[in-house]
């Protein structure tokens, strides 16, 4: 039997869900438990939410579950039919292990130099003294990375029109618009929602086509430390490599999983700093002596209270079983991220801002799931996380930053994302360290 849940039409809810996430999974909390079944628009069956650490990892450790249906029909017409967040089974294991290696932890030091750079570039052109939105400058640099460290594109005419092409993807993939136009077409079947995107994508995969096949032809391309070459290179268990098309998917894919995610990250971070200035001065101070820990903390905490993906669901292959749960194969099942993230028994005032507990005590594995878990956790965790030191440590080096206004940023829903409602407006000032870079 599935756990009770709110029973509003599926309509109803789902409006709750679109328009005030964080109320609609509290009140369930609040009349429900750890654990309830909701309804959206388009689903025919409910979803089951979940949210205390044995039940998420129950879900996560069993690598047979399959993907949320959602998941699929929102984004394999832009990412394409190979890319590994969308493939499942066999096929999603041979990817993943094959993905791997270019984004272990060590070898994220082959692109610090890379985001330290953009980073720079973008902070030497904030404005001083004026009030900016901090998340559409961070989307710039996470862009900028991830042409350089990830598709590796150094042809300046290229670069100069996937800068033009990719925002355009990455808005229109967000819209309430094509949301819309999914959910009907699930509900209602009918006329193609991606209609409109369809040559966009295509001017999108001519550029990369042309850097992967320039990418083939290079001889010296063993040299370099881009992950599109190192996945170029990658063979799969029976020896042979991924084909051009299915380069394309994974670039894609790698642009969409990791660039509005970790631009949002950044921002969500500078407003809670910006809002707690004890924190804000240890970081300062421990920047300046180029200490990573209280780092680390600070962005830990930020992704606890500040999820940036709310949900990481699977369908259930076979039987969930818990001491208190018992779903039956086929359920869709997720964790409710932002309710483990704020769980008393895990997190002592658990709304309150304090990186000092990761200081204590490090993330477990199921408490804490900013990038979900299991078999499909994300792929670039650790370069995420660097990309995040680096940038905040550019950041404080080289701006003394305040809020623009008077209140904390609340959470609003941008596609799949907890977004600041605002941007996250700031006014810069120029740091002594850097006397008029300006
Ligand atoms: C703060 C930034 C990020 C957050 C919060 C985030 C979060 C997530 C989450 C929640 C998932 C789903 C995990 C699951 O279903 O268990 C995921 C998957 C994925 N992410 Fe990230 N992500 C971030 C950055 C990145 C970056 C920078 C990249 C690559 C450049 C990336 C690539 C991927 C890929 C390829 C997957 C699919 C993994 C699979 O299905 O096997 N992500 N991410």
């Amino acid at each position: 039997m599935l756990p009770p849940g709110p029973s509003e039409p599926p309509v109803v809810q789902t409006a709750r869900w679109l328009l005030r996430p964080i109320a609609f999974m509290e009140s369930c909390r609040r009349r429900y438990g750890d654990s309830f079944s909701v309804r959206f628009v388009g689903f025919s069956t409910p979803m089951v939410m979940v949210s205390d650490p044995e039940a998420i990892r129950a879900l996560y450790s069993e690598r047979e579950h399959g993907l949320p249906p959602g998941r699929t029909v929102a984004l394999r017409p832009v990412m394409g039919q190979r890319s590994v967040l969308l493939l499942e089974g066999r096929d999603h294991l041979a990817r993943r292990k094959l993905m791997l290696p270019p984004f272990h932890g060590e070898r994220m030091q082959a692109y610090e130099s890379t985001v330290r750079r953009v980073a720079e570039a973008e902070i030497a052109n904030w404005p001083v003294g004026e009030a900016f939105a901090l998340h559409p400058s961070m989307q710039s640099v996470t862009l900028e990375v991830i042409m350089s460290a990830v598709f590796g594109v150094t042809d300046e005419l290229r670069r100069e029109r996937l800068r033009e092409l990719l925002p355009r993807l990455l808005h229109d993939t967000s819209s309430v618009a094509l949301q819309l136009r999914v959910l009907a077409s699930r509900s209602r079947g009918g006329s193609d929602p991606f209609a409109q995107l369809r040559d966009l994508i295509a001017q999108i995969d001519e550029l990369l086509l042309a850097e992967i096949a320039e990418r083939r032809a290079d001889s010296t391309s063993g040299n370099r430390e881009d992950i599109h070459s190192l996945l170029a290179a990658a063979r799969f268990e029976d020896g042979t490599v991924m084909s051009d098309g299915e380069l394309r998917d994974q670039l894609v894919t790698l642009l969409l999983a990791g660039h509005e995610t970790t631009a949002t990250a950044l921002a969500w971070t500078v407003d809670l700093l910006l809002r707690h200035p004890a924190a804000l001065d240890r970081l300062v101070a421990e920047v300046a002596e180029d200490s990573e820990e209280y780092l680390q903390a600070v962005i830990r905490e930020s992704l606890r209270l500040r999820p940036v993906i709310p949900l990481a669901g699977r369908r259930l292959a076979r039987e969930l079983r818990t001491d208190a749960l018992e779903l039956p194969a086929g359920t869709d099942v997720t964790p409710a991220i932002w309710l483990t993230h704020t769980r008393p028994q895990l997190y002592p005032e658990p709304y309150a801002f304090r990186p000092e507990r990761f200081l204590e005590q490090a993330p477990t594995s199921y408490g804490w799931i900013p990038f979900g878990g299991g078999v499909r956790r994300c792929l670039g965790a650790a370069f995420a996380e660097l990309e995040m030191r680096v940038v905040l440590r550019a950041i404080l080096r080289g701006r003394a930053l305040r809020s623009a206004g008077p209140r904390a940023e609340r959470v609003t829903r941008r596609n799949v994302t907890f977004s600041p409602r605002h941007g996250t407006r700031v006014v810069a000032a120029v740091t002594p360290a850097v006397p008029t870079a300006v």
